[in-house]
């Protein structure tokens, strides 16, 4: 029961001074460890890490046969994000929108059976965005993550959407010479495509398919322990506020913990049997033992407290509407007591769906539910195999057999 308390701390990034509970991080770390810059992996690496797990983006393309750089953008509020890029055929721009608390290396990390190497080998021009906040966009022109948390960390998954993703957009269409691309969003990922298109409408023509795995927009019909930990949600969140805590689950804070905790005999059943699965939907076939090893050199990748806390709003207000701040500044903020709906039907890109049975988050109901918000959905597609689960489609073992296939006709129907 204590393992599971310290782990639910070490994963909430409470300081461990703050609890007075003494982690024990069995990493193989130097008495003093030098200030390590966020972003990195703590060295010397724990050696349970397979090769893949220490490798980044960029080196795992290589290795799986393709060149591959990261580019940086800037946005127009300052933020200095990743753009990572495996080279294919530039007339197939394809960009890869991960969900929150991942970065994009979630599209990569199966190596070789990775979504993002199999549009490669498909010759596909692969792009993937890394959101603002997370390992690798943690950066700005003039305000410091770490000084000025409550400046840098106060955005949601709106600021995502209307910020971060027209000049990543631009970016590729300039540098492709394209008009559209094709985008591809998992989780959060989607949501930031529907705002995008509620709230920049012009972008709506600049894509020419959106495809969503496992959409986030409505969430009405959450299964599992979100669902429960929404309705306590508010007030939890509120103490991280409180504690000014801005920054919830961070690579250089989480990763050590669950590497020193879920790799451990046992790991395996705390950290997926009893976290994960609950959280996402249970499907122990798809995620093995052994690929924690490698996921936890990749993940997590970081986020604010603002967007978690936006997400509750929306389960508890029943509404996919933009941050509601109180009724008060609500008034000064929207000159509206209540924060405005995001009006679906502006969102007018060809839309395709793909939804598991056993999602807990992005579930079929909730599905159901958009598709009739959803003007343009031209796909919609509950896959077969009965434990596709939310992290499947980007962690899943039998991906390239039980949902890639799918996706694959799809994009060959559309291009
Ligand atoms: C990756 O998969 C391709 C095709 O399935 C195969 O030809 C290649 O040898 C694999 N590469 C590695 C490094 O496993
Ligand atoms: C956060 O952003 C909102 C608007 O997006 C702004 O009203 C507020 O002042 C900002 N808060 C901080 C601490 O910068
Ligand atoms: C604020 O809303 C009121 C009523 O909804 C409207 O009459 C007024 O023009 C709005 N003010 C601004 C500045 O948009």
């Amino acid at each position: 029961m204590k393992k599971i308390l310290i782990f639910l701390a070490a994963i909430l990034q409470v300081h461990s001074q703050l609890l007075e509970i003494n982690v024990d991080v069995e990493i193989q770390q130097p008495e003093e460890s030098p200030e390590q810059s966020p972003g990195q992996l703590p060295e010397p690496l724990p050696a349970q890490l397979t090769e893949d797990g220490r490798l980044n983006f960029v080196a795992l393309a290589n290795k799986y046969g393709f060149q591959a750089s990261e580019e940086s953008i800037i946005t127009e509020d300052g933020y200095i994000l990743s753009l990572f890029h495996i080279h294919g055929n530039p007339c197939k721009p394809m960009l890869l929108i991960h969900g929150n608390t991942g970065t994009g290396d979630c599209w990569i990390v199966r190596g070789n059976n990775s979504l993002a190497i199999t549009l490669a080998r498909r010759g596909y021009d692969v792009w993937v965005a890394n959101q603002r906040g997370s390992r690798y966009s943690r950066k700005h022109i003039f305000l410091d993550p770490d000084l000025q948390p409550e400046k840098f960390f106060n955005f949601t998954f709106y600021e995502l959407a209307v910020y971060d993703m027209p000049p990543v957009i631009d970016f590729i269409l300039q540098e492709t010479g394209q008009e559209q691309l094709t985008a591809i969003g998992w989780s959060v990922g989607t949501t930031q495509l529907y705002v995008l298109g509620a709230e920049k409408p012009e972008y709506n023509d600049k894509i020419k398919l959106a495809v969503s795995l496992a959409p986030i927009s409505v969430l009405q019909n959450l299964r599992g322990l979100v669902k429960w930990a929404a309705a306590i949600g508010p007030e939890g969140l509120e103490l991280f506020k409180l504690a000014n805590v801005q920054e919830l689950i961070s690579f250089h804070q989480t990763a050590p913990a669950l590497q020193a905790i879920c790799l451990q005999p046992g790991g395996y059943e705390l950290c997926f049997q009893i976290l994960f699965f609950s959280v996402f939907g249970y499907d122990p076939d798809g995620l093995e033992p052994e690929f924690q090893n490698t996921l936890y050199g990749h993940f997590p990748g970081g986020s604010s407290r603002k967007l978690f806390s936006h997400l509750v709003q929306v389960i508890k207000r029943n509404k996919f509407a933009k941050y509601d701040y109180g009724f008060e500044r609500n008034l000064i903020v929207y000159n509206s007591t209540e924060p405005p709906e995001f009006d679906l039907r502006k969102v007018t890109m060809k839309s395709a769906l793909f939804m598991g049975k056993e999602d807990f988050l992005g579930t079929v109901a909730d599905a159901e539910l958009l598709k009739g918000l959803l003007p343009n959905v031209v796909h919609y597609q509950v896959l077969p195999y009965e434990k596709f689960n939310h992290i499947d489609f980007v962690w899943g073992r039998y991906a390239p057999d039980n949902f890639q296939p799918y996706l694959m006709e799809v994009l060959d129907k559309y291009e």
